[in-house]
């Protein structure tokens, strides 16, 4: 039985399990926030940026609180990214500014304050609903450089060498063509412009039982890859002085039953085993202390 996923699937369940989390928040400000960086289901929560207890909103462990001081909580609380793609950025005044999936909003609005009034940043998010919210919560700060697009990351509905900064929280993971992406990202950027990367890779591989999960998918597990190869496919598209800035690893949540593999058959699991102790040396059970959140910078030619 063939058990791979497609791309359509992937995109379907991303956009359904984050259209939920952006009602969620719409629908029932008051009610429990997620608590790590993308878990968008409640049976699979993923990894969160640190080992401590994840009872505080994701915000608070990803940004400095002078930089979360003048946003409401109604902002802070929708965030869902896995690091603070800000801290490399360096923006400075009058800077345009894209966010890869930028979700509820919280680091165009951080980026937003830092370009100021001469500058522009432009969210954009393939769920209609993250729009819908991010909008919102634009309308709540009355702030005017910023606006939301409704769009995909693999085809940028913007025109070649019209942005400076590219920044982007925890998403590119969770699209099938990574190339595209990258490919994308270099087309809109003008020269010399940069790209400012918090996502989550992979030291090593993950067993097929996992990359077929799209539970594990959405909650930004099954389609992060390995670093190296990562960072190969930023080359590829054109980018120059790539460079990771920072690793954090153990940031799988652990209390999660992640050997209940779910979708693979008892035979399609033995099998599985063998062929990740086989080329990883790791059991099934010890991907997890493989993956990891980075900081990645690089350049487009100038
Ligand atoms: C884990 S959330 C991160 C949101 C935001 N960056 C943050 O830090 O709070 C992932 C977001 O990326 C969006 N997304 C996923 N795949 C996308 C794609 N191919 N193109 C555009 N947006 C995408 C999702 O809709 C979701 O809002």
């Amino acid at each position: 039985m063939d058990q791979e996923v497609t791309s359509e699937q992937i995109k379907e369940a991303v956009r359904d399990a984050y259209g939920q989390i952006a009602r969620r928040f719409i629908e029932e400000p008051q009610a429990p926030k997620q608590s790590c960086c993308c878990c968008p289901s409640t049976e699979v929560s993923c990894c969160s940026p640190s080992t401590a207890p994840t009872a505080q909103p994701a915000a608070s462990r990803l940004y400095a609180a002078e930089e979360l001081s003048d946003l409401p909580e109604s902002v802070t609380e929708t965030s869902l990214g896995c690091g603070n793609p800000l801290a490399v950025a360096g923006l400075r005044s009058g800077e345009v500014v894209l966010d890869l999936g930028s979700g509820g909003g919280i680091d165009c609005f951080l980026a937003a304050k830092k370009v100021g009034p001469e500058g522009r940043v432009i969210g954009l998010d393939m769920t209609p609903e993250m729009i819908d919210l991010a909008r919102r919560n634009a309308q709540e700060l009355g702030m005017t450089n910023v606006e939301f697009r409704f769009g995909q990351m693999e085809d940028i509905p913007l025109p070649d060498e019209s942005v400076d900064v590219i920044i982007s929280n925890c998403v590119i993971n969770l699209s099938p063509d990574k190339d595209a992406v990258f490919r994308e990202a270099y087309r809109v950027l003008r020269p010399g412009g940069r790209i400012c990367i918090s996502d989550i890779v992979v030291d090593g591989d993950l067993p097929q039982s996992i990359r077929r999960r799209l539970d594990a998918w959405t909650a930004c597990i099954s389609g992060a890859i390995d670093e190296s190869v990562y960072l190969a496919k930023i080359r590829a598209a054109g980018f120059e002085r790539v460079e990771v800035v920072s690793r954090q690893r153990n940031i799988v949540d652990e209390s999660i039953e992640w050997d209940e593999l779910g979708t693979a058959g008892e035979s399609d699991e033995d099998q599985d085993a063998e062929q990740y102790q086989a080329h990883s040396g790791l059991g099934l059970s010890d991907w997890a202390s493989r993956v990891m959140s980075i900081k990645i910078l690089a350049y487009k030619p100038a």
